[in-house]
């Protein structure tokens, strides 16, 4: 049975007391306790943010990472410097950094190897540009970002990573995918782990939906077979909705 997990991507928003407030709230808030909740801040509040979650089980992780772990890359944050802060998370290969920032899959691939040596759960986000869906190759496109950002991983590594599909075209845009064209990919994704590892591994990894999800939309997202949780942005910026996205994935309210 997997676990459901909600996480938060804050991306480049919010200050210092406003993050610090947003984690206030969420952690007073009343969240179901059959649910994994992760919140995402920026680096520069990561510090800030353990300290309003600490000892609420929230789990703290960061946006990204590189790969090297320690010398002369001005800019750059290691692994070992988010385990240090209390990040056990880091979201990997956000179509943001894709294709705003250009990362490739042989780097995003680093990234998630470097990840898991220094025990971070890595979040690794693939997914699909409106032009791909609609010239059907979503699951060409998929399954390239499948193999190249998670190449050479063992099956125990695999097992502690955690998958996000969010279609392009659906973050940020109001757009979601239907429940059906989710699940459709989840299953592609579940299918591809049980061809190159087996189905005891296929069926223990998280895969969660990202892309507009909202608490309207939420439940019946989650109602899906291979849909494991969220991979929230834009709705994750208020307490009281991503408190709702959180119970709506909690499984007696499935
Ligand atoms: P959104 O973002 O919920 O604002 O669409 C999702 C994401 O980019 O992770």
């Amino acid at each position: 049975m997997r676990r459901p997990l909600i996480a938060g991507n804050w991306k480049m928003n919010l200050n210092r007391v406003e993050s610090v407030s947003l984690a206030r709230d969420l952690s007073a808030a009343d969240l179901t306790s059959d649910v994994d909740v992760l919140v995402c801040p920026p680096y520069v509040y990561l510090d800030a943010v353990s300290s309003a979650i600490s000892g609420t089980g929230i789990s703290l992780g960061a946006q990204d990472v590189y790969f090297e772990s320690a010398g002369a890359f001005t800019g750059e944050i290691s692994p070992a410097m988010l385990t240090d802060i209390g990040c056990t998370f880091v979201i990997l290969g956000h179509s943001e950094r894709r294709h705003v920032m250009g990362e490739t899959d042989g780097l995003i691939k680093r990234k998630v190897h470097a990840a898991l040596a220094a025990g971070l759960t890595p979040v690794l986000c693939v997914g699909e540009l409106l032009e791909e869906r609609e010239s059907g190759k979503t699951r060409e496109i998929v399954e390239s970002q499948f193999n190249g950002s998670l190449a050479g991983l063992t099956e125990e590594q695999v097992q502690k990573t955690v998958i996000a599909y969010e279609p392009v075209w659906a973050i940020g845009t109001g757009k979601t995918a239907s429940p059906q064209q989710a699940q459709e990919v989840h299953a592609d994704l579940r299918k591809m782990l049980a061809d190159r590892y087996n189905s005891a591994t296929s069926e223990s990894v998280r895969i969660l939906y990202g892309g507009s999800v909202k608490p309207d939309n939420a439940a019946d997202l989650m109602s899906q077979t291979d849909i494991d949780g969220a991979l929230v942005g834009g709705a994750s910026l208020n307490a009281e909705g991503f408190a709702a996205i959180i119970n709506a994935a909690s499984v007696s309210a499935a």
